[in-house]
């Protein structure tokens, strides 16, 4: 990764023509355009709109995605305050954004599976510096997947990111088979309702806990359990045991239940694995093999104490995965509900509303 600060011109990621000019097009193809920079970690007013940040030339398995919408993952914000700072800081300006809805600009010289002018969607993974907050993003070919058409750009850039992630926990990791039993801690938020989609669409029992007013939304969607964490005591409202918990929420209460709710062989998965936290704590160099020590004496402990298998998931690039994600969008299915949509230009405004907590559904902005 290259990073370069000009006076007129702002640089980003695996630039590789970065002595040429960075203003308008070139052959066809916008050679800098609007993003928002992350100049410095902090709280929402330090992002910056630029209207010449450079647009990189393509590498071959690459696409140029012009952005119609993004929504907001609680990634984006954590990254904006300093989440993941051991990694991103020598990076730095960075443009946050994982989830895209828009149209093919380009192709690089090896894409086959999508083309110039098709509506498409998809997610970087979670460490990527050019995020999607620019009128064009970058992104692999198998991060994309044509658009559903059922879906505008706003629902569409609601779903890949957390259902890809529900996805790599529930069938990449568990891989769940109809007749299982899952359990879903956090079933309001887009990873955990999209895992209950999934799920149910793959054939599986499905109980939740959420906040009371998901449980009908939830129920809906083919859960047969939705229990309202803020008033129940899970531990009583919740019988039986599972195949497999996926914890969106991950603090040591929840991951405490979820254990004990196992059957032997089961899998737990947290999405609040220790990595990026202990680095940012300790430096990458003793963060990390420190968080694999301690996932490693987890998933020892867990294996003798209670036969079950324990994982901390994230999210990754699956082309398989996401086709099917955007087959049963198509469908039906699968949806995760937008709340609020704000104009690219008031970036500002959309992390405030999302950070204020309580939103049911995805926070997206809209590009013009
Ligand atoms: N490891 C990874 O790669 C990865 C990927 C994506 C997300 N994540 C993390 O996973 C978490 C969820 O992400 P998201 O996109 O689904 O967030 P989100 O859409 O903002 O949802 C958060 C939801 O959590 C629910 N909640 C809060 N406390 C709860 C509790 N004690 N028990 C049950 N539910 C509770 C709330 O649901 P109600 O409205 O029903 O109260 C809220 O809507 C975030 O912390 C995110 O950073 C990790």
């Amino acid at each position: 990764m290259r990073l370069l600060l000009r006076r007129s011109a702002v640089v980003i990621g695996n630039d590789n023509g970065g002595l040429r000019m960075m203003l308008g097009f070139r052959r066809g193809m916008a050679t800098s355009c609007r993003a928002v920079l992350l100049p410095r970690f902090g709280d929402p007013d330090v992002l910056q709109l630029r209207d010449n940040v450079s647009v990189p030339d393509l590498k071959p398995n690459q696409v140029l995605v012009r952005t119609r919408a993004v929504s907001i993952n609680p990634l984006d914000t954590r990254m904006r305050s300093g989440y993941g700072r051991s990694i991103f800081e020598p990076l730095l300006p960075l443009i946050l954004g994982r989830d895209i809805s828009g149209e093919v600009a380009a192709v690089g010289s090896s894409v086959r599976s999508v083309g110039v002018g098709q509506e498409v969607f998809g997610a970087l993974h979670p460490t990527a510096v050019r995020g999607t907050y620019t009128d064009y993003a970058i992104l692999d070919e198998d991060e994309l997947a044509p658009k559903p058409a059922s879906l505008s750009h706003v629902e569409a850039s609601a779903i890949p990111f957390a259902a890809l992630t529900a996805w790599r926990a529930l069938k990449s990791t568990a891989r769940i088979k109809e007749g299982q039993r899952v359990l879903v801690v956090g079933g309001g938020g887009a990873v955990g309702f999209s895992a209950i989609q999934l799920s149910v669409a793959a054939g599986c029992h499905v109980s939740t806990t959420c906040g009371g007013e998901s449980v009908d939304r939830i129920l809906a969607a083919g859960a047969e359990q939705a229990v309202d964490y803020t008033t129940e005591d899970i531990e009583v409202a919740i019988k039986g045991h599972f195949d497999a918990v996926l914890d969106t929420i991950g603090v040591p209460e929840t991951e405490r239940v979820g254990i004990n709710l196992l059957k032997r062989g089961g899998h737990y998965m947290t999405l609040q694995g220790e990595a990026a936290s202990l680095a940012d704590r300790y430096g990458l160099a003793i963060g990390l093999p420190m968080s694999t020590a301690i996932l490693l004496k987890k998933q020892i402990q867990y294996r003798y104490s209670h036969g079950i298998e324990y994982w901390w998931t994230y999210m990754r690039a699956d082309a398989e995965g996401l086709d099917e994600i955007r087959r049963l969008s198509e469908a039906g299915k699968l949806k995760v509900p937008v709340e609020k949509t704000f104009p690219f230009t008031q970036v500002k405004d959309a992390h405030h509303a999302k950070e204020k907590g309580k939103i049911p559904g995805k926070v997206v902005l809209e590009l013009d």
